[in-house]
């Protein structure tokens, strides 16, 4: 049986197509058949394999779209990022094993990479001939420059003033059209959603169940990297919960293939000023109420998120929580990502925040092995970089603040700069 849409909560079925939603109004997931699958095919690919099985995301392909032509598959290739350990982080969190997988480490610098290339690859199958997204700028970079790849034309909704230069210069530099939409992301979310059911865009936002089955490698690499031994927890930030969406699917599928005995505990992040899926778990409700974003951490700043219900489902199902931290926190936890030599931008490190306070709340235990995800590259937003450096970020007080120093060019000079400070230790 080839793969096909099903609605997640009514599990009415769809044939794969351009249709997202389900008459009863929720999202639709991709529902695969799976052959037997032994995860020896996927180690047998490691560092040797022809494209597209050089990919991160396509050296699993019988467990993403299996049916598709490999002709039709468009890769940079994508994903075969790191996971990363550094005294800092234990010292940080008081946790001794943990480490840190860095999306930032994809073709344009965050993990939006993998679900665009299945996603871009499935618009040439479906023959679209526009495609779209709504962004707070970095599914906007990615989208941009898979539909040049692919020789797609492309039109990016974004919030006008909200999004990192270094985003909003992908997506110009890549070739899209570029809208800048007079409100916020969720406002350039509800309009493009409109925009693809009457224009025809194929709309490349994480609703579109392709990009979940993309992103699902993220934990797929995780594993594999891990000879399959699940962490006892995976921290990741979240903002439109595509992304937690996509963890708890692939744990789904990966324990249904007797691939893992053991599911570890998700952990959803979000911005204390961006956090309506914070607020849902916390009352312990059902239905998710919008709040006004407000974060230093723009890629979450989303009071919205339209794949709730799907990550309601996953946090439920992994026995995990979602947790909220301040942009401070976040900014710290980035300073300490930065310092050890890592680096991310500012919603990357709300997973090592978050990881932070659950560790004091006594939720995780040091001898607990975790996994955060860094989920962008820390050039993506150098603005809130230097500004928190220089002390010059709203209601944050730097705790690891890197001052430059201007001097006279003599050598007297930089004899009393370097005797007045210490040069930057590695460890903090
Ligand atoms: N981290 C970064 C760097 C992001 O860009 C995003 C989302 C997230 C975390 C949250 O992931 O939405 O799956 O919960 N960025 C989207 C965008 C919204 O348009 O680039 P999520």
């Amino acid at each position: 049986m080839q793969s096909r849409f099903r609605c997640i909560v009514c599990e009415r079925h769809f044939p794969l197509g351009t249709r997202f939603r389900c008459d009863c109004g929720e999202l639709l997931e991709v529902e695969h058949k799976f052959e037997k699958v032994d995860k020896g095919i996927f180690d047998d690919r490691l560092g040797i394999a022809p494209r597209p099985f050089n990919s991160g995301v396509w050296r699993f392909k019988e467990l993403i779209h299996p049916h598709i032509n490999e002709s039709q598959i468009v890769s940079r290739p994508e994903g075969n990022t790191n996971l990363y350990k550094h005294q800092n982080l234990n010292d940080y969190t008081g946790i001794t094993n943990i480490s840190m997988k860095h999306e930032g480490e994809n073709p344009t610098g965050s993990f939006k990479d993998r679900g665009m290339t299945v996603g871009i690859s499935e618009a040439l199958r479906l023959e679209a001939s526009i495609v779209a997204c709504a962004s707070t700028g970095n599914t906007s970079a990615s989208i941009s420059a898979y539909a040049s790849q692919a020789g797609l034309s492309c039109v990016v909704f974004i919030p006008e003033g909200e999004i990192s230069y270094g985003k909003l210069a992908q997506a110009l530099a890549y070739g899209a059209k570029v809208l800048q939409i007079r409100g916020n992301f969720d406002d350039a979310m509800r309009i493009v959603q409109k925009a693809s059911d009457v224009l025809g865009l194929y709309l490349l936002n994480s609703i579109n169940p392709w990009r979940i089955e993309g992103q699902k490698t993220i934990v797929f690499e995780i594993l594999q990297q891990r000879q399959w031994n699940p962490p006892d927890w995976i921290v990741l930030p979240a903002g439109n919960l595509g992304n937690t969406s996509a963890f708890g699917k692939a744990l789904r599928e990966l324990k249904s293939l007797g691939i893992i005995k053991n599911v570890p505990r998700l952990a959803a992040i979000q911005a204390e000023g961006a956090n309506p899926f914070y607020r849902l778990w916390n009352s312990k409700g059902n239905v998710l109420k919008d709040v006004k974003p407000d974060t230093v951490a723009s890629a979450i700043k989303i009071g919205s998120p339209v794949s709730w219900r799907k990550a309601l489902k996953v946090i439920q199902e992994t026995q995990g929580l979602v947790e909220q931290v301040s942009d401070q926190e976040i900014m710290d936890a980035k300073a300490v990502i930065d310092r050890s030599g890592i680096g991310c931008e500012p919603a990357s490190a709300a997973s090592l925040a978050g990881t932070k306070k659950l560790v004091e709340q006594g939720v995780i235990t040091p001898r607990e092995d975790v996994v955060c995800i860094l989920t962008g590259n820390l050039l993506k937003d150098p603005d809130s970089t230097v500004r928190y450096h220089m002390g010059d970020l709203n209601k944050v007080q730097p705790q690891y603040a890197n001052r430059p120093e201007v001097i006279d060019a003599d050598l007297s000079n930089v004899k009393e700069a370097l005797n007045k400070r210490v040069l930057t230790k590695v460890i903090i």
